[in-house]
């Protein structure tokens, strides 16, 4: 670990599977604008949502590791599946700070909810029944329902968000949650923000939709505490694959073009 002084120069680390994470660094972004951020989506090897824990847990232990190495001195887990497999490991074994996404979103559902909550996630966290364990550890009495929603991480990568496609998908995956009678929807996936625009008009107005990415900005805020920071903070973007690819998308996404883009291999 880098010396204390040298704190205000040293970024911090985002990581995701892909894009996904994205709809996290733009709130930490928007909430720390003097911190220098440096995301690595591991392009190469998304989904991890269909990958068994112990898989998930080696890609997520040799991204952090990329990033301590360039010298990170916090690390934010931009992604339920990867926070679900591995977050208290890394905890562990790491001497910085690191955060996930879960329980800053189940925070924020329980704030929302009258009874039910719906959680949308992928395969991996739901099997893990991550958001019922974090929801159920701040109030017992919630009722939670977890469904598997994979087909948004593709629609999600491939900008195809707002299409008819994803409202169709976005249909047969929601219509039993709201059959269910949930009044709050946990969007458990960092790639599902990106189609909130569809996912909103198949719920309607009644259910509240809880993105973590805001409550993980603001766990990240006050874990870092007192920092200098810099003005006009160069972000980094790292990717393991399909640098163009991410490039686009990424742009879209942030609504401006990203600089300083890297090929990186983990290992
Ligand atoms: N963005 C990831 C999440 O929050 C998962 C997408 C994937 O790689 O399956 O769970």
């Amino acid at each position: 670990m880098q010396p204390k002084s040298s704190n205000g120069a040293r970024p911090i680390g985002v990581f995701d599977s892909g894009v996904g994470g994205l709809t996290v660094f733009r709130e930490i972004a928007r909430a720390l604008p003097r911190e220098p951020l440096v995301y690595l989506g591991d392009s190469a090897r998304v989904p991890y949502g269909t990958k068994s824990p112990a898989t998930v847990l080696r890609y997520a232990r040799e991204a952090a590791q990329h990033l301590v190495a360039r010298g990170v001195k916090m690390l934010v887990i931009a992604c339920n599946t990867a926070t679900a497999a591995a977050l208290p490991t890394l905890q562990q074994e790491l001497s910085i700070p690191v955060i996930g996404v879960v329980e800053p979103g189940a925070r924020a559902a329980v704030q929302h909810t009258s009874g039910v909550v719906g959680v949308i996630a992928t395969e991996g966290t739901v099997r893990a029944k991550a958001y019922t364990h974090a929801i159920r550890a701040i109030d017992p009495d919630v009722e939670v329902i977890e469904s598997a929603a994979p087909l948004f991480v593709p629609l999600a990568e491939e900008g195809w968000a707002n299409t008819h496609v994803a409202r169709e998908v976005a249909e047969i995956y929601l219509e039993p949650l709201i059959d269910a009678g949930i009044d709050t929807l946990v969007l458990g996936c960092t790639h599902y923000p990106i189609l909130r625009g569809t996912i909103e008009q198949v719920v309607g107005g009644a259910v509240a939709i809880v993105d973590s990415a805001e409550t993980t900005a603001e766990t990240v805020r006050r874990a870092l505490g007192a920092s200098a920071g810099m003005s006009d903070p160069p972000h980094q973007f790292l990717v393991t694959d399909a640098e163009e690819r991410f490039r686009r998308i990424a742009g879209e996404f942030l609504e401006h073009e990203i600089e300083h883009l890297e090929i990186v291999t983990l290992s």
